[in-house]
């Protein structure tokens, strides 16, 4: 119901909406609409109330619900399940409780905080509230479990392109980095739910640091990591930023979901990396080998050039990659 009493003040924006004609549109008495509107100045929605000419939308809050961010999405099925929460433990963690319990492919999940959002690798990912944008979508893919990293190319290609959209230019730091100036804004987070030959579900986890300062980093992270914030010198919109990440998404995903071939994310990956062509540091159960990162292979793999001239397609499971120097 509150829903529909915003949509309603959305509509009259500039103007009071009497009670009496909420009231009969939604047909509801006046008690309940007004218990409503405190619900809404709870949840941050500035409304002028007045006895004799109603209530008028004054402002809404920076959050990140369905309500907030559907005007700028256009998508067909990504995102029509929406669920919000002020505060969860991690996005990813409730998208595979609810994946296992059947919620349908293009569920999103967002939540304004995360008490223990995660990154790959076990890695600990900050997620303060109201200042990024922390959230997952469960996907349910038709293919061989095998194809199911190339997704990950897919979410860094829709971020380049959301961020495009807002006019900021960043780079993919392979497999699921986003990278601004040599530090890192985004990172994304593939999970999945599989028996050997079937995907039960993918879990996809995308963390913008969209408007965080520096004080919320702590002095190492902020070594490697910053926010969309920091580097343009202004605020982001997290609501357009979010939907137009989604309708990016949805787009490219279809490649895969129709063919399970990620060709136009790869090239998207490939004109936007942060990597191929330079030299980088290869981690792997500790171990640091060398190597020129030359292509992105069709299967979203990195293909690297050693030394003695060897080539070799690197799969993003277990390794990370590095600068020589710096972090990238
Ligand atoms: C990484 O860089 O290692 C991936 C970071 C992914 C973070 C996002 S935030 C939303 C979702 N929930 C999580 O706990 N992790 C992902």
């Amino acid at each position: 119901m509150k829903e529909a009493i915003l949509n309603l003040l959305k509509k009259n924006n500039d103007d009071f909406l009497s009670g009496q004609i909420i009231s009969e549109k939604l047909n509801v008495s006046r008690t309940s609409i007004w218990k409503h509107i405190n619900i809404l100045k709870k949840d941050g929605y500035i409304i002028d109330s007045s006895s004799k000419k109603g209530y008028k939308l004054i402002s809404s809050p920076d959050i990140l619900t369905y309500e907030e961010i559907k005007d700028h999405l256009h998508t067909k099925y990504i995102g029509k399940n929406f669920l919000h929460f002020d505060t969860i433990d991690s996005t990813n963690t409730e998208a595979k409780r609810l994946a296992d319990n059947g919620e349908p492919c293009g569920t999103v999940i967002v939540s304004e905080e995360q008490n223990t959002g995660h990154g790959r690798l076990g890695r600990a990912w900050i997620s303060p509230k109201y200042k990024g944008i922390w959230v997952s979508i469960i996907l349910r893919p038709e293919v061989n479990p095998i194809k199911v990293p190339k997704i990950t190319q897919v979410g860094a290609a829709s971020m380049i392109n959301a961020l495009k959209s807002l006019k900021i230019d960043a780079q993919v730091k392979w497999p699921n980095d986003i990278i601004i100036n040599h530090k890192k804004i985004c990172g994304i987070l593939t999970e999945m739910s599989a028996e050997l030959n079937r995907v039960h579900y993918v879990v996809m986890g995308i963390g913008i640091n969209a408007n965080l300062d520096k004080e919320d980093f702590s002095e190492d992270v902020f070594k490697k990591a910053t926010s969309l914030k920091i580097e343009t010198g202004s605020k982001i919109d997290r609501k357009l930023l979010i939907a137009n990440f989604l309708n990016e998404f949805e787009e490219l995903y279809s490649e895969f979901s129709t063919n399970s071939t990620v060709k136009k994310s790869i090239d998207i990956c490939k004109k936007n990396s942060a990597i191929i062509g330079r030299d980088i540091k290869i981690i792997s159960d500790g171990v640091e080998t060398y190597a020129r990162a030359i292509d992105i292979s069709e299967e979203g793999q990195l293909v690297v050039k050693y030394q003695d001239g060897s080539i070799k397609n690197l799969i993003s499971s277990e390794i990370s990659v590095r600068g020589l120097n710096e972090y990238i």
